[in-house]
């Protein structure tokens, strides 16, 4: 067992540093059904390959792969660009790549937010580099206020405001990420360890 001194105690229940529910687990379910549709009706008769960026896309992924009815493979990254805390640095750290070749294969990567674009800039760059037939993105989330790369992106589930948020993959030190809904943060939460 570990602990961390940069969070309340893990008694401590995760709704209290909920400030709002901004989109609620049914909402969520229902964008992503919308979503795994139209990605099986893009895709019909196709291969296609999901790589998901890890952690936070899990759930999405977990939930969007079930709503493609169409056959899909997946396979996963991880990335670094946060580091502990709010703010993104622009600093991408290739921490897991792709179990397998992606040439010739239609690529669908997975995200749950996109920030200020350098994650996704840098992934997109780098995996074209291995010449899949076609690369195109999903994001649940998407910050446009915070861009500071522009990258095309083929589905957003929701576009947000500027604010933090946490839940459904998405943490804040790695916490939160069980909640069912995306959740706006309480400032107090981050403010009080910076
Ligand atoms: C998040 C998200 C993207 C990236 C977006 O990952 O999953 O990969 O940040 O930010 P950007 O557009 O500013 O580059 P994070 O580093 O928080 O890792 P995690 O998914 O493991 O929590």
């Amino acid at each position: 067992m570990t602990s961390d001194s940069h969070l309340s105690p893990a008694d401590h229940p995760l709704e209290e540093d909920v400030e709002r529910v901004l989109i609620d687990a049914e909402t969520l379910q229902a964008r992503i059904q919308d979503l795994g549709r139209d990605i099986a009706e893009t895709y019909a008769g196709q291969d296609l390959l999901l790589l998901a960026v890890l952690k936070g896309s899990v759930i999405f992924l977990a939930d969007l792969m079930r709503a493609i009815t169409i056959p899909n493979a997946v396979d996963f990254m991880a990335v670094s660009s946060y580091g502990i805390g709010v703010q993104s640095t622009g600093v991408v750290r290739i921490l897991k790549d792709l179990d397998a070749p992606i040439a010739g294969r239609n690529l669908l990567i997975v995200e749950d937010i996109i920030d200020s674009g350098h994650t996704l800039n840098y992934l997109v760059r780098m995996l074209k580099e291995r010449n899949p037939a076609t690369l195109r993105v999903v994001t649940l989330l998407d910050k446009p206020a915070r861009r500071e790369v522009n990258i095309p992106v083929d589905w957003v589930g929701f576009s947000i405001p500027n604010e933090f948020v946490i839940g459904y993959g998405l943490d804040y030190n790695e916490r939160y990420r069980n909640l069912p809904y995306i959740g706006v943060l309480k400032p107090d939460v981050y403010t009080a360890e910076e």
